[in-house]
């Protein structure tokens, strides 16, 4: 079960399970996007489906746990991917992201602290519940079902490398990561004696919708590789590689953790 499987990261995850035998509900805000991954999936021959998910609702988390169960009676891997780098992010809207990077920048300019004082209480709420709060609800839908199982299971969280580097403007994002760092340790803390495994990938900066309008902005693009030893941006399928072997039983002794494929960010 992948949430944000729509796009991005949580998509790559969803093929490489498929690839690997797994059956994938692939739960996202995005129908569109999520149809596509399902029929890419179903084309290899694999079994997919979707159901479309608000990570900050509590019902929407519940009404997919009960989806996976109802497609595929099981639920043994979850990966938490939906997530937001701002209040209004929509993932796929380049221009809107922009847009958004523009202003920051014209704020910066007048007040270098402007996105922390005048930082909108709207969009750090938002950002919270849906990264932080979200995770949370997806581990406790899905957990209370994999008690019941003879083998329950195994959480894979997506934190980022701003779980640690507080990186640059507004911290509703890295607070919200490290509000799913700590989350990711406090699970694993808690469902270890009951055999569920709980740990987190903090990516650095991967070729998504999410960093796209970044990316078209030189200044910016070239700042992160200049920052990243390895001198690019990961792929998507580079993050998909680490979630399986934590979900996998080759981790069988790994829980608690967050395991950074970041090119090298965390070296200095
Ligand atoms: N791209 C990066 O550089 C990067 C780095 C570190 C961490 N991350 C994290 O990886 C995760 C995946 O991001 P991505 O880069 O693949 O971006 P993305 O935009 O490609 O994918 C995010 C997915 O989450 C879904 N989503 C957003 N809000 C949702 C909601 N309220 N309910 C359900 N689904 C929702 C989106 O529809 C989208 O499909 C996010 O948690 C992000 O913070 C990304």
């Amino acid at each position: 079960m992948i949430t944000g499987g729509s796009n991005g990261i949580g998509r790559a995850c969803s093929e490489r399970f498929a690839a690997e035998g797994a059956n994938v509900l692939i739960a996202d805000l995005l129908v569109d996007p999520g149809q596509a991954a399902v029929e890419a999936i179903r084309s290899t021959g694999a079994t997919a489906a979707f159901v479309q998910l608000e990570a900050a609702s509590q019902a929407s988390n519940e009404a997919m746990a009960a989806a996976a169960l109802e497609h595929f009676g099981t639920i043994d891997i979850v990966v938490t991917a939906a997530g937001i780098s701002h209040g209004d992010y929509k993932s796929g809207d380049v221009e809107a992201g922009l847009k958004r990077m523009q202003q920051a920048a014209e704020a910066s300019a007048v007040n270098p602290a402007a996105s922390l004082i005048d930082l909108d209480l709207d969009d750090w709420r938002r950002v919270l519940d849906v990264n932080l709060t979200g995770t949370l609800l997806a581990i406790q839908s899905t957990a209370a079902v994999m008690l019941d199982q003879d083998k329950p299971g195994s959480i894979v969280t997506i934190a980022s490398i701003a779980a640690r580097d507080p990186l640059w403007g507004s911290p509703s994002y890295p607070v919200s990561k490290a509000g799913v760092w700590m989350l990711t340790k406090n699970a694993a803390r808690t469902l270890a004696p009951l055999g569920i495994r709980v740990n987190a990938i903090g990516p650095g900066f991967i070729e998504t919708n999410m960093t796209a309008a970044l990316g078209e902005v030189d200044d910016y693009n070239n700042l992160v590789i200049g920052l990243t030893p390895m001198g690019r941006k990961g792929k998507p399928s580079e993050i998909a590689n680490v979630a399986l072997f934590l979900a996998s039983d080759e981790a069988s002794y790994v829980t608690g953790e967050l395991i950074h494929p970041d090119g090298g960010w965390f070296t200095g």
